[in-house]
């Protein structure tokens, strides 16, 4: 996310506010990967996306500034700091600030990719960035809803065009799809724990055809349908380049980041994914050696 959040592609590679938590702070407060973080201190709170690293030192917390009331429920950081600025510069005080974090009790996650911007979303969290094709959600409700509404109102209530539904109301899963010839309007996936469907291999169903009854039965099931393929989570933005495309890389011989930079030019522009370029190599091979 950029502060004006216009470039789609930058959008895609970090498309929510988040929290970066050492893995043992994340053990003491009972939270996982992916798990919603309610922050507060004594001026406000947010609530971001838990981001489980070792990178992160014990007993702090990151979040990052960028992320406003136009793309986000409530990721202002400002929110958190006292309201002092700089009396020459005006900067604020916002580089730190004494915080407590809790788990989020979220009912329902989701994960929605829609043609157009949605006028409203009404959902505890919320998150909102540009694709291609169109806009992707991510979503956390606190209470159950009437998800079928939910569904209609995010798509725009669009009367015409069909929409495929599934309903596994025991395991609290909800999906939908809308179409309108053979354009994806909107599809949402509603999951009691973080939905599992690949952000990349979703937002491409936006810009596909869907002619076929087996395509648009595959943006139900959320899963790649036939010879889809999935380039997994983007990895290197200024390529478009994805985690699962780099792992089967790794597994057809390239053994290091440079290696990859030839086969997939991953790595090769402003060179800021070169970390986790490596970070899957090195998982990929002690995998091997497992
Ligand atoms: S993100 Fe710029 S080279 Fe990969």
């Amino acid at each position: 996310m950029t502060r004006t959040g216009k470039s789609q592609r930058l959008s895609q590679h970090l498309a929510e506010p988040f929290a970066e938590i050492h893995p043992s702070d994340a053990r003491q407060y009972g939270i996982s990967d992916a798990d919603i973080l309610r922050i507060s201190t004594a001026h406000g709170e947010v609530l971001l996306r838990a981001l489980v690293t070792p990178r992160q030192q014990h007993g702090s917390i990151f979040v990052p500034m960028h992320w406003t009331d136009q793309f986000a429920a409530k990721a202002r950081v400002d929110a958190l700091v006292a309201p002092v600025t700089d009396p020459v510069s005006g900067q604020p005080a916002s580089k730190n600030a004494p915080a407590r974090m809790e788990r989020f009790g979220a009912h329902a996650f989701g994960f929605a990719v829609l043609a157009e911007r949605p006028t409203a979303i009404d959902a505890d969290y919320w998150a909102l960035a540009r694709c291609a094709g169109g806009w992707r959600v991510e979503l956390a409700l606190e209470v159950d809803r009437d998800w079928t509404g939910f569904a209609a109102t995010l798509f725009g209530h669009v009367e015409t065009g069909e929409t495929l539904a599934y309903h596994d109301t025991a395991n609290g899963q909800h999906r939908f799809a809308r179409f309108f010839g053979e354009r994806l309007i909107g599809a949402l996936y509603l999951a009691r724990e973080p939905v599992a469907v690949s952000r990349g291999w979703a937002v491409e169903q936006l810009s596909a055809t869907h002619a076929d009854r087996r395509m648009r039965l595959a943006v139900v099931a959320g899963r790649p349908g036939g010879n889809q393929a999935d380039r997994g989570a983007t990895v290197c933005s200024c390529f478009g380049v994805g985690a699962n495309q780099i792992a089967q890389a790794v597994q057809g011989g390239c053994a290091s980041v440079e290696a990859i930079g030839a086969a997939l030019q991953a790595g090769t522009n402003c060179g800021s994914c070169r970390a986790e370029i490596k970070g899957i190599i090195d998982a990929r091979r002690l995998q091997a050696a497992e």
